[in-house]
């Protein structure tokens, strides 16, 4: 009897853990080693369940946590902590921890997302051998990825985000066959995506955003599975990447392709997303892209597209969502993107398309500017150009300096003309705004730069003789000299053919042979535009004992008639510069900068712009007088920046890099506050104040943005003009430097505004300034 009770009990037993279904017995070890992971975590919130007796198995999961066992072992492993966490404390050891975590040898999922943890990701995670899916998102994880990690074969997906790995994207990964899903966006990886990536074949969705890899990027062609690549804000390009067409999302936004959309895209027949937005693209939109079956997000903002667009368009009907601001497209807006048709979002300011709302530019601004589209430097030609010249220069240095110089200097000369008449070419994309066909960018033709040298109406750059300097300067005597900066002393000079040209002279500090500096005078040599002040050419003098470089002089062309704040905040009444010219003057400034960000190679950047180092020539063009030439920077001592942005040095290496181009974008900002209210900025406290009462004037009426500025354009501005600037000038001053403009953002803008303005003077002119007299020369050329 006894014993049949204790039979039954037994089946009770059975049955109640029958019932219970798979629930597992785990293994002490294993719960211990969670215990241990509780304490390594400082005894976070989200485990305060967990203790001696928990049966881990057997605990209901949570959205945050979870614990899944499998024959007494755990199997899957999801940790998320709080959103907000901060680092784990001092005493964390991501070593210990990892060391510890690979005792659940068997685990296939492992989830630790926002723990805090933080350090280099040890190289012994490799020992979960059958790991498939690791998600170690928004932690303070930094270093690079282990390639221990090479030897997970079985790892599926890989998800790092939002910490702050670095380096690059290793060569290794193709080891990892199995890999579908990679995201490691919101790191600080950098360098340029290896040709690798292209063998992942079972890759499904690659997302590399907010990092900084830079270039060229590897032919995906054969990732046939691919649905998802996210790249946003990069530094890649310029080619728009070879894909296959199974993608579904496409986010190429803010980086810097500067391609045209090739044909294949149309075959996208999956494509939902497409995001292009604030890159440099060129050449036709394609309209068909709008129908594209399976489209439901478009944006093509901030590029360079041309084309013209018709009513008769037909659109995907689940589209959603179409941005097209700021492009070059004409025609008129398709009936089918009409904002009332549903309740799709159909942004499109910033074309010249024939809507008469949204902020259109008239259709010649799109011509021009798309003619102007796709204009490449042709580099190679060039520089090998300049290598002759060079080669030339040299020798004149080695052999003995001044003399010999001076007796090749009509050797060089001659070589020198002949050389820029034909040594570069520019490709110039015709017929942008009419053309749809792909072939467009191949059918771009070629013309000489010599016509535009032709247009600065400067005299090719050459070697200059001391013995020249000396007759132009009287002897560099006292009535010539114009001013000292942290760069060198300023003298003005007439050659024999009566030019007028400033000289800059740097005396060194180190001893270096010519060819030291060669470099430097390629880069100068190119210094040559419109809205610059142009160098014209340079002089080496040398120790006769050595032949080391005692000083180089660099001459420039002379700029006349003063700066830009004699003419906006300092001058008499009478010089003040109209509205109409201080735009044109603005706008002659951001095409300086555009030319020595991109106009150049390697770009010149941070130049730290003053309106006191702008000038105007006789015809009241503005020319950049300083930058920031690496020559100077090398020899001379750096003087502090006041209060210009270029100066911040609590930005890291990257940032820096990163937003090279927003620093001379915030100094112009502060330029063209001047030029809108009319009187010296002197503290970035003073500019801080401006900038925010100006915000506040936006909003409010017209009356009240005039009484921000300067009173001596009340009369002579539209008020839309006067808008658009104060809106570009705001955006130039942004704390943040991604947020600030582009240069040809601001370009856009001030031409638009431009426009309006004529449009305004045209209708209602009344009595605004003449011009001011071009014959005034007001000696002022300040370099620094
Ligand atoms: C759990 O058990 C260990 C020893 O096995 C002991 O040191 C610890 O205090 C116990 N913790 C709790 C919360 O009971
Ligand atoms: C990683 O895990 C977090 C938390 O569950 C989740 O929000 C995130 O989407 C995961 N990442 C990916 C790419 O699945
Ligand atoms: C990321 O790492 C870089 C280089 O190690 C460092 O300069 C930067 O401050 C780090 N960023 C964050 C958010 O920790
Ligand atoms: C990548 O970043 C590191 C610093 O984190 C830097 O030393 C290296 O030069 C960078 N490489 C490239 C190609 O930018
Ligand atoms: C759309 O209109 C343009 C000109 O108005 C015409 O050339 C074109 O054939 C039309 N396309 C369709 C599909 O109707």
């Amino acid at each position: 009897m006894a014993k049949a009770m204790c039979y039954s009990a037994l089946i009770v037993l059975l049955i109640f853990w029958l019932s219970i279904g798979h629930s597992e017995q785990l293994q002490s070890s294993q719960a211990q080693t969670l215990l241990r992971i509780q304490r390594l975590l400082n005894f976070p919130a989200l485990l305060s369940s967990w203790n001696n007796n928990t049966d881990f198995c057997n605990t209901e999961p949570t959205p945050s946590l979870t614990v899944v066992c499998y024959e007494e072992s755990i199997t899957q492993l999801h940790m998320i902590g709080d959103k907000n966490v901060t680092p784990l404390p001092h005493d964390f050891s991501i070593d210990s921890f990892v060391t510890t975590l690979v005792k659940l040898p068997n685990l296939k999922v492992l989830t630790l997302v926002s723990l805090g943890l933080w350090g280099p990701l040890p190289g012994k995670i490799a020992r979960f051998s059958s790991l498939e899916i690791l998600n170690i998102s928004s932690n303070f994880l930094y270093g690079a990825i282990p390639q221990e990690i090479s030897t997970i074969k079985s790892l599926q997906t890989m998800i790092l985000d939002d910490n702050n790995f670095t380096g690059r994207l290793p060569e290794w990964l193709s080891a990892l066959s199995a890999l579908a899903v990679l995201s490691l966006k919101k790191n600080s990886m950098n360098g340029s995506l290896p040709n690798s990536l292209g063998s992942l074949e079972n890759l499904r969705i690659l997302v590399l955003s907010n990092n900084h890899f830079s270039g060229e990027v590897p032919d995906l062609s054969s990732l046939t599975n691919l649905q998802v690549l996210d790249l946003e804000d990069n530094i890649l390009g310029p080619q728009f990447p070879q894909l296959a067409n199974k993608l579904v999302v496409l986010v190429l936004r803010k980086n810097r392709f500067s391609s045209g959309i090739p044909a294949e895209v149309g075959s996208y027949y999956q494509l939902q997303r497409l995001d292009l937005s604030f890159n440099r693209f060129v050449g036709p939109f394609p309209p068909s892209l709008l129908s594209l079956p399976s489209i439901t997000y478009m944006n093509i903002a901030g590029n360079r597209f041309t084309g013209k667009l018709f009513d008769n368009l037909s659109c995907n009907v689940e589209l959603e969502f179409v941005d097209l601001s700021s492009n070059l497209l004409t025609g008129s807006l398709p009936n089918c993107l009409h904002p009332d048709s549903n309740d799709r979002v159909v942004l499109y300011a910033r074309n010249c398309l024939a809507t008469g709302d949204q902020n259109q530019h008239p259709f010649s601004f799109c011509r021009n500017e798309a003619l102007a589209v796709g204009i490449i430097p042709h580099r190679k030609k060039r520089k090998q150009a300049s290598k002759a010249v060079l080669a030339f220069s040299i020798i004149g240095g080695i052999v003995g300096g001044i003399a010999l110089v001076s007796l090749i200097f009509l050797l060089i000369k001659r070589v020198n003309s002949k050389k820029t008449r034909t040594s570069t070419t520019r490709l110039i994309a015709q017929n942008a705004s009419t053309g749809y066909s792909s072939k467009f960018l191949s059918d771009a033709r070629y013309i000489s730069q010599a016509m535009k040298m032709g247009n600065l109406g400067l005299p090719a750059y050459r070697a200059f003789s001391l013995e020249e300097l000396e007759e132009a300067t009287n002897n560099f005597d006292t009535s010539t000299f114009i001013g000292e900066g942290s760069h060198g002393q300023m003298y003005r000079g007439q050659l024999k053919d009566g030019s007028l040209v400033a000289i800059r002279c740097l005396k060194m500090k180190k001893s270096h042979s010519t060819q030291n500096f060669m470099h430097h005078i390629e880069l100068i040599s190119k210094l040559r535009h419109r809205h610059l002040v142009s160098a014209l050419g340079h002089c080496f003098e040398c120790y006769l004992d050595d032949s080391s470089v005692s000083r180089i002089f660099l001459i420039f062309e002379y700029v006349p008639n003063g700066t830009l704040r004699s003419r906006i905040s300092e001058g008499h009444r009478r010089q003040e510069l109209t509205w109409t010219q201080r735009i044109a003057a603005a706008i002659g400034v951001a095409k300086g900068i555009q030319f020595l960000h991109t106009g150049i190679v390697p770009g010149v950047f941070s130049n730290n712009l003053k309106i006191t180092d702008i000038l105007l020539d006789q015809n009241l063009v503005a020319k950049i007088s300083s930058y920031n030439l690496p020559l100077l920077a090398e020899n001379m001592a750096k003087v502090g920046s006041g209060f210009s942005s270029s100066g911040s040095k609590e930005l890291s290496i990257n940032v820096r890099v990163k937003h090279e181009d927003k620093n001379d974008i915030y100094d112009f900002g502060v330029i063209l506050l001047e030029v809108l209210v009319g009187r010296p900025l002197n503290s970035r406290n003073e500019v801080d104040a401006l900038k925010n009462q100006l915000q506040a004037s936006i909003t409010a009426d017209d009356a009240a943005r005039r009484r921000t500025v300067d009173p001596a354009i009340h009369k002579g501005c539209s008020d839309e003009s006067l808008k658009t600037v104060i809106e570009i000038c705001i955006r130039c001053l942004l704390k943040d430097p991604a947020d600030r403009p582009s240069v040809e953002d601001v370009l856009w803008n001030l031409q638009f505004a431009a426009q309006v303005q004529d449009a305004w003077r045209g209708d209602y002119q009344s009595s605004e300034g003449s011009p001011v007299s071009p014959s005034q020369p007001r000696l002022q050329l300040i370099f620094k």
